[in-house]
């Protein structure tokens, strides 16, 4: 018995079967060829999905005669179920094979060597400064610090420079707080400080940053670095000043170096020196670097004035000492070869990285 189905098809029995059989065999295939699990349920929309080719071939059951319903509704189950376990099937295949895949793309090899670590270094200042506190170490001196933040008293007063003494000239000071508090202009004032908290006999170095107001250039900086040192004891004399400093700079920059002294002027050294190294560009024949004198200047220093050692509560018929300042900047300039003080205050890697 024949009969037309809505879609216009000739629907009989074995002809639905044989497409029932049709869409098994063709799933069966797609779900064994697919190249991925995205192409794989497109397919499964098209042939198992609400609006797919299998609906549309069920629909057909309807207009078959009522007995032959069951068995095409029973081929139909199996070929459904058929389906299903084929799409499955190819979807669990599809899976493993996509991980894998991934897993492979994605491993890590540990047998790569890892990506060098930028090991950072001392800045040159820092270095030279620790440099001279090895070298005084060895002398005896022990390392100590004063603020930065400094009041009048302390960085120029109790270093017999009253208000209004024209060696304030010496010192273009930055100040806090007019009048009493101001960026240190010098380590000296950390003499003051080391008197009022330990007693004779004192030996102590005292590095740390210091301002001035200047206007800036390859050899000014409103910002550096100085080492002072102190010593006080008993009998402390000059002649203990010059033996110490040359032994430094022989440490500094090589045994052999010639050095000199020559009279200098601070308010709280008596007498007070500058101290010399031979050049260390030309070694002492004269050239642009040391203005043609064959000398350079590394520090001031002196015997400690007796009005400094009262102030720091230290009595000046029992004890003497000397004390010196050395701007740490300078020291580095004459062991690197430095030419301009603004480099070390710019942090530009590529000057920075020159000193590993
Ligand atoms: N404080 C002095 C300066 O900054 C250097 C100095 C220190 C001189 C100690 C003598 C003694 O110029």
């Amino acid at each position: 018995m024949i009969r037309r189905a809505a879609s216009e098809e000739i629907v009989d029995l074995a002809g639905l079967t044989r497409e029932l059989h049709a869409l098994r065999d063709e799933a069966v295939a797609a779900a064994r060829s697919a190249a991925s699990t995205s192409e794989l349920e497109e397919l499964e929309v098209t042939l198992l999905g609400k609006k797919g080719r299998l609906t549309v071939v069920l629909r057909g059951i309807g207009a078959l005669p009522a007995e032959d319903r069951p068995r095409v509704g029973a081929i139909a189950n199996e070929v459904q179920a058929a389906m299903r376990a084929a799409f499955a099937d190819g979807a669990a295949t599809l899976r493993a094979r996509e991980l894998g895949e991934r897993l492979g793309a994605e491993a890590v090899d540990v047998t790569t060597p890892a990506r060098p670590v930028r090991r950072g270094t001392l800045h040159p200042v820092v270095e030279t400064a620790n440099r001279i506190a090895a070298i005084f170490g060895q002398f005896g001196f022990q390392v100590y610090e004063g603020p930065e933040v400094e009041d009048d008293t302390t960085n120029f007063r109790m270093l017999n420079i009253p208000p209004d003494h024209p060696a304030r000239d010496l010192w273009d000071t930055l100040y806090v707080d007019v009048p009493d508090h101001l960026l240190r202009t010098h380590t000296s004032p950390g003499q003051i400080r080391v008197m009022q908290s330990a007693r004779p006999p004192i030996r102590a170095l005292l590095p740390g940053r210091c301002f001035r107001y200047e206007a800036v250039d390859a050899s000014h900086a409103s910002e550096f670095f100085q080492v002072e040192g102190l010593m006080i004891d008993q009998g402390t004399t000059l002649g203990d000043l010059k033996g110490l400093l040359d032994q430094f700079a022989q440490a500094m920059y090589g045994a052999g170096r010639r050095t000199r002294f020559r009279p200098g002027y601070y308010p709280f050294t008596e007498p007070s020196v500058a101290f010399d190294v031979e050049c260390l560009v030309c070694g002492g024949s004269g050239c642009p670097a040391c203005s043609r004198t064959g000398w350079m200047t590394i520090l001031g220093a002196g015997m400690v004035h007796p009005v400094v050692l009262q102030y720091g509560g230290i009595d000046p018929e029992r004890y003497q000492g000397f004390a010196f300042g050395m701007g740490v900047e300078r020291i580095a300039n004459l062991r690197y070869g430095v030419g301009d003080l603004r480099l070390y205050m710019e942090n530009d890697l590529r000057f920075l990285e020159q000193f590993r």
